[in-house]
Order: C-alpha cells, then structure tokens, then sequence
C-alpha cells in the first residue's frame, strides 16, 4: 500500500491528458446513471486505464479489475486503484496460473458487465455462467474476431460491443498509439538506433501501419509482410518494399509482428536470421512468435536483463523482446494517453449504451453506435481547441441531391 501515492500522481498525470474523460464524467455525474452496475474490467493495468475506472466509480459503477495480460500490470496503479474500493485482482509479473485465476476471481463478484481486451474474460464466462451478465464490451481487433467466431456458432450468450470498431479508436489507438508506443518499448528494453536499420513489419492493419510510419520517420528501412493483397498493395502505394518472408527474413535487423495471427514467425524463419536479429510482437496474443520452438530449437538460452532473452541457434544470437507478448506494454507504459482518451471514452459510453439498452439488443457482436464515436471525436477536437467549418444549407441540400 506504500505504492498508493505514485499510483494517484500517475492516474493525475494521465487524467490531465485525458480530458474527455473528465467532460464525459462531468455530463453526467450528477444522474450517476451507472448506479447499481457491477462491472467486471479485464484490461491492461495502466495509468490510462486508472482513469476509465475511477470515471464509472464516479458514475455510479462498482468495478472488480483484472489485467488482460500477466506482465502488463502496474503495482502502483494496482495500490491507487484499491485505495479507491475498486477489487483488483493483479500484480506484475503474474505467471499464467495465477492469470486465469485473477480472471476468475472478477467473474465470482457476479458483473453485470463485462468489459475485456481479448476476450479471455468473456470466454471463461462463456465456459462457466453468464448467468446475470447483461452484457459487454471489448476493448481490442483480436477479441472481437473471437467474439465474432462465437457469435457465427451461435453460442453468444450476451450482446457485445467491440469498441475497437469505432473510428476514433482503431484509428488513433491502434495507429498512432501502438505505432509510437511499440517503438518506445523496443527503444527502452534494447536502446538500439533505429535509424538505418532494416524492420519487418508483419501485418499492415491499423497497428503495422502505425508502426510502419514511426519506424521509417526514425530513419528505418521497412519491409512489410502482408497476405492481404489490399493491404498490401496499399503499403507499396505508401512507399514500402513489400516481400514474402522468406525474402526478407536473412536480411531484417528487427522483426515486429502485428497480425492478430499465430506462428506468423516460426521455427524456420528462426534459422535463417541473421546473428543478433531482434524479435518483437505488437500482437494482442503471445503467439505470433513461436516462442515455444525458440526454446525447443536452441542450444543456450539467457536473459540479457529482464524480458530481454537472448537464444543461440546454430552459432547465431536470437534476441527476443517481451517473451513475445505485447512489447509496447510489457516493456513501456502502453499507449499514449491522448489516445486512450478516445479508446476509453468510447468505452465507457458503449457499458453506458448496454447498461440502459440491454433488454432491445440481440446477442451479437455490435458496433459502437456512431452517435458515439461522432461525440467522441467532437469532444476530442474541442480540448484540442481545433474548431472546423459546417456544411451550408445550400452544400446540405446539395449533398443529399441526386
Ligand atoms: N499492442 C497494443 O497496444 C495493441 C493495440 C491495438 C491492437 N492490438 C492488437 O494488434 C493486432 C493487430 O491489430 P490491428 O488493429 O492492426 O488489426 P488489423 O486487422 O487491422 O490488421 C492485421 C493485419 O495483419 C495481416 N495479417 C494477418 N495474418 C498475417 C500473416 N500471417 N502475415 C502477415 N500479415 C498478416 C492482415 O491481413 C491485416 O491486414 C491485434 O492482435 C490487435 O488486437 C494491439
């Protein structure tokens, strides 16, 4: 609990970059409209994350927190939030078991709403009862193609709102966010220059393109791997070589993998890298890098420093960032605030939507209303102090004209 204090200057520090989370809390403080909510969090225990929690306890919510990945917790914001009445059930550094059994723990405090980024939480709901769950939330791309895989079969048992499907998230989180934050933790775990070096990046969604875009700004030589043939004609039209793997897996400096995909580099693309090739994976899962055939395919393996491991394969150094999981969170503080002010304003307006709307929605996987991402956006421009011009009547009158 002596953690208390540098938990509250963090979520301080956060909040005053966040403050459409503040103006939305403000709208609606004083009808606490999530009165009588249990919320069930599974999400990254950050300093950004501190404030989409403290803003539902101001509205009334009453919140238990896990986090949606063992190494990505801060004990301090841990401390804050606890010192706070929120039940958190997390620390750094938590092995697996103890992972699913903290995801469990927030399941036996019965939410009403579950709120996930990848949806494990919603899965071992669906596994155990759903029984009192009204409904959800999911924070990131790979969550809702799970969610999605459940709603096709049919076994969706509540309706789910994939906030990553609203413009001012996967546009300004997933790109601006991860593209800068998965470069900080590649700087902050290896200090390596990223000017002239070679990066592959796996995957040219909202996230590779983000990465894509700070990496070359810093000076990099990028290769994009795609297998989406629109994708990636649309990184060669932005300027980038795009290859198979196999053609650019003897020459890359750094590797970043950011597909949503498994096994996306794998044990035969270990054994033609180059000596001292970086591994990174910007990925939501821990298994876009086989991890696992690092160690099977090694004749020595050691830890440089913390979540810096280094794997000697046929007289050649492998050095793997993270243990393969989220690179920007395990080894930075994850995305920038300003934007987890959007991603988390969308949040906690789509567990409002569900909370007052749950009875009239189906059970399946929806959108953000765009009623939300429009305010979002407009709020985010007005503490931006950016105002834009308005349709006329006479351009109104022209753009509904056939
Ligand atoms: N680290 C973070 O903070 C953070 C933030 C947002 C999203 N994510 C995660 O990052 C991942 C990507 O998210 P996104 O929003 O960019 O998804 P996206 O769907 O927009 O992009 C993924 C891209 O990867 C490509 N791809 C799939 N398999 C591939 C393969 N084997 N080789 C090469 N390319 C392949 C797809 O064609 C697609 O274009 C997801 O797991 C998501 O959950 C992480």
């Amino acid at each position: 609990m002596n953690l208390i204090d540098n938990g509250r200057k963090s979520w301080e520090w956060a909040t005053s970059h966040m403050r459409i989370m503040g103006a939305i809390v403000n709208q609606h403080v004083n009808d606490k409209p999530l009165s009588g909510l249990r919320l069930g969090l599974s999400l990254h225990i950050t300093k950004e994350t501190s404030v989409l929690v403290t803003a539902a306890i101001e509205l009334g919510a009453k919140v238990s927190l896990c986090s949606a990945n063992p190494l990505s917790v801060r004990d301090d914001i841990v401390a804050f939030l606890s010192s706070c009445g929120v039940k958190v059930y997390a620390w750094k550094d938590e092995t697996e078991r103890e992972y699913y059994d903290n995801l469990k723990q927030v399941l036996e405090n019965n939410p009403h709403i579950v709120t996930d980024d990848g949806a494990n939480l919603h899965v071992m709901a669906h596994k155990n009862k759903t029984f009192g769950i009204l409904g959800g939330t999911e924070e990131t791309t790979s969550g809702i193609t799970r969610l999605k895989a459940l709603e096709k079969e049919g076994k969706l048992r509540y309706p789910v709102i994939g906030v990553n499907e609203a413009h001012t998230k996967h546009l300004f989180d997933n790109r601006y966010g991860t593209g800068q934050s998965t470069l900080t933790g590649i700087i902050k775990l290896t200090n390596v220059l990223i000017a002239g070096k070679h990066i592959v990046i796996f995957g040219y969604g909202n996230v590779g393109r983000g990465v894509a875009t700070r990496a070359r700004g810093m000076g990099a030589i990028v290769t994009i791997v795609e297998v989406d043939p629109l994708k990636a004609l649309e990184a060669y039209m932005d300027g980038y070589g795009v290859k198979k793997i196999d053609q650019v897996v003897q020459n890359g400096d750094i590797f970043i993998t950011c597909t949503g995909q498994k096994n996306v580099i794998s044990e035969k693309h270990f054994k033609k890298m180059k000596s001292g090739a970086l591994l990174a994976n910007a990925g939501h899962f821990d298994n876009e890098i086989e991890v696992e055939k690092l160690f099977s395919s090694s004749y020595e393996h050691y830890s440089i420093k913390q979540y810096l491991d280094c794997f000697n394969i046929n007289g050649r150094r492998i050095i793997l960032l993270a243990k393969g999981r989220v690179v920007n969170l395990v080894a930075g503080e994850g995305n920038p605030p300003e934007v987890m002010a959007m991603s988390f304003a969308n949040q906690l307006l789509s567990i409002l939507h569900i909370f007052q709307h749950h009875k009239r929605m189906q059970k399946k996987v929806f959108s953000v209303p765009e009623k939300i991402d429009n305010n979002v956006a407009r709020l985010s421009l007005k503490y931006l102090h950016i105002s834009i011009d308005k349709l006329n009547a006479v351009q109104r009158k022209y753009a509904q004209s056939y």
